[in-house]
């Protein structure tokens, strides 16, 4: 394998620094591999000299990553960090994504930062129903998807229909680059369906170091493993039938997955995985404005919040902004505009951050991920920028699907709860929503319950808070006008609520009623789509 071509006059260039960034995300569901793969990724990205090493650092990583304690006791990580590492001269940056339904929004928005999205799949259990979601996040982003095929080293499902699931369910193609020898259970190792060589499979102790690749060619793949040849052999040239061949414009474009089998477990496959991403993931490009304008990568720096998190360090009690880089080159102690308030920034605090470890950045380029401290005044969505003026697209919200009334226990700490409340609000940790005209006490509004639970355990354990959350409801919600609101406290059948920068939420209890009345008065303004609160328009 070639390293990126690269020469001493580029270094500081961020076109040239732009061609060898690699920016993705890995979205799984809880327990398919990801932690593993993410270690695994490290060690062949020769951030650890072997697995002994990943294990301990690994061991802190995680208890880094997972540094709020809901996150430890639930066994899921909430929170998102980046990790970056260079392999054959690519930057390489990986950012983290929750892996479960209820944090689906927070997927989303990490999504936003990234280029491209590793799927990993457990071969014994396929798409996940829970997990469906996350995916079909990634397909409303049109991200290009590789897929990862994890745990062949023990009993799993039949591989063709593996594939049929992934397309049925999520819609996306999958094209196997690699495709298993051996039945689920007795895996010989995997044909690379580029070269036509078998690469065998051999069983490492946990993958204490970079698997060794024995790669054999097809004549005496034939001999060795004749039977679970012939039958790959066979299942190969189906798929060449149906046309499920890697095709790097349709990967591009969201609408085929190029498809990965191993096991993270024992390293196998974790190379090919890798070097796809080098090889076949997109680099960053430019990147919109609101308007549509391409801002170039050569333009002065910009780039936009994807994630805002207080608390990470509870040492500090500080406040970090995660920016996405979409042109120019970053450097550390330069004053950047806020494009939404239109006043400077010192980024005097630029981090990299991996939960509550964090390392001072000096520069950074397109693609890459800065980690601004004490940046309270940022929002999701806000644009920062050098030079001519831009800002990016507001990062758009789902629309939530449950809604609970939230009280302080004890009235003396209402204070803390406020301060909980609007800064919860603000990292997108829930909703929060108003009665105008009824009980004062806010409305927690979430995809998923587990959102509650972050938000109840974060305001008793940062702000001291207590709360009572009375049992949350499913609704349907519909952004409205004034207008709309008015008329539609006159026919009754739904409630409407405000959120803190004013827009209206139409909550219904029957869908039947709404398509009523959307059908009754198609004139009246019932979106689906949320902008986020703290967006920027
Ligand atoms: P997650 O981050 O997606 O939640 O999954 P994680 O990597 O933590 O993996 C979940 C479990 O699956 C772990 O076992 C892990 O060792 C195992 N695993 C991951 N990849 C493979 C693989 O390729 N093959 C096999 N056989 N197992 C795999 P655990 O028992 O929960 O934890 P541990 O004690 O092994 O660390």
């Amino acid at each position: 394998m070639t390293a990126l071509a690269y020469g001493p006059d580029q270094a500081s260039d961020p076109v040239a620094q732009a061609g060898r960034r690699r920016t993705f995300a890995i979205i799984s569901h809880p327990d398919a591999g990801k932690t593993t793969l993410t270690e695994k990724l490290l060690l062949y990205g020769g951030a650890v000299a072997e697995a002994g090493a990943v294990k301990a650092r690994a061991g802190r990583r995680r208890a880094a990553s997972d540094w709020m304690e809901i996150e430890q006791q639930r066994g899921i990580s909430i929170t998102s960090t980046v990790l970056q590492f260079t392999y054959r001269g690519c930057v390489i940056n990986l950012l983290d994504t929750p892996g479960h339904r209820d944090f689906s929004e927070d997927t989303y928005r990490v999504l936003a930062a990234a280029d491209a999205a590793v799927m990993v799949l457990d071969v014994a259990k396929g798409v996940e129903a829970q997990t469906l979601k996350l995916f079909e996040v990634c397909r409303a982003r049109r991200i290009p998807v590789l897929t990862f095929l994890n745990k062949y080293d023990r009993p799993g499902r039949e591989p063709l229909a593996l594939l049929d699931e992934i397309e049925q369910q999520i819609g996306l193609r999958p094209t196997p680059v690699t495709w298993p020898v051996g039945i689920p259970g007795d895996f010989r190792g995997v044909v690379d369906r580029r070269s036509g060589d078998f690469i065998r499979f051999t069983r490492t102790a946990r993958g204490a170091t970079a698997a060794p690749e024995e790669v054999v060619a097809p004549a005496q793949a034939e001999v060795d493993e004749s039977g679970a040849w012939d039958q790959a052999m066979e299942e190969v040239s189906l798929l060449d039938a149906v046309g499920a061949n890697l095709d790097h414009e349709s990967f591009l474009a969201g609408d085929t997955s190029p498809l990965f089998v191993g096991s993270a477990l024992t390293n196998f496959g974790v190379r090919h995985l890798l070097d796809a991403v080098v090889d076949l993931a997109p680099r960053p490009s430019a990147r919109p404005d609101q308007s549509g304008r391409p801002r170039a990568l050569e333009d002065p720096f910009s780039g936009f919040v994807f994630k805002v998190q207080a608390n990470m360090d509870p040492a500090h009690r500080d406040h970090v902004a995660f920016v996405r880089v979409c042109s120019g080159r970053f450097e550390r102690g330069m004053t950047v505009v806020h494009a939404a308030s239109g006043r400077p920034f010192s980024t005097k605090y630029a981090a990299s951050v991996f939960g509550s470890e964090r390392d001072t950045i000096d520069e950074a380029y397109p693609g890459d991920v800065i980690g601004l401290v004490n940046a309270s005044d940022l929002r999701i969505g806000d644009t920062l920028h050098q030079g001519t003026a831009v800002v990016f697209p507001p990062i758009p919200a789902f629309a939530p699907e449950l809604f609970a009334t939230a009280r302080a226990r004890d009235t003396s700490r209402h204070k803390q709860f406020r301060r909980g409340l609007a800064q919860l609000e603000q990292e997108g940790v829930v909703q929060v929503l108003h009665d105008p005209d009824g009980d004062p006490s806010p409305v927690l509004a979430a995809v998923g319950q587990m959102q509650f639970e972050v938000f109840s355990y974060r305001l008793e354990h940062e702000y001291d808070a207590v709360i009572e959350l009375s049992a949350p409801r499913p609704r349907i919600a519909r952004r409205t006008d004034g207008a709309t609101a008015a008329q539609l406290r006159s026919v009754g059948g739904c409630r409407i609520l405000a959120r803190s920068d004013g827009a209206l939420l139409a909550l219904f209890e029957s869908p039947y009623w709404l398509q009523r009345l959307q059908t009754d008065h198609p004139d009246w303004q019932l979106e689906a789509v949320l902008t986020h609160p703290s967006g920027t328009t």
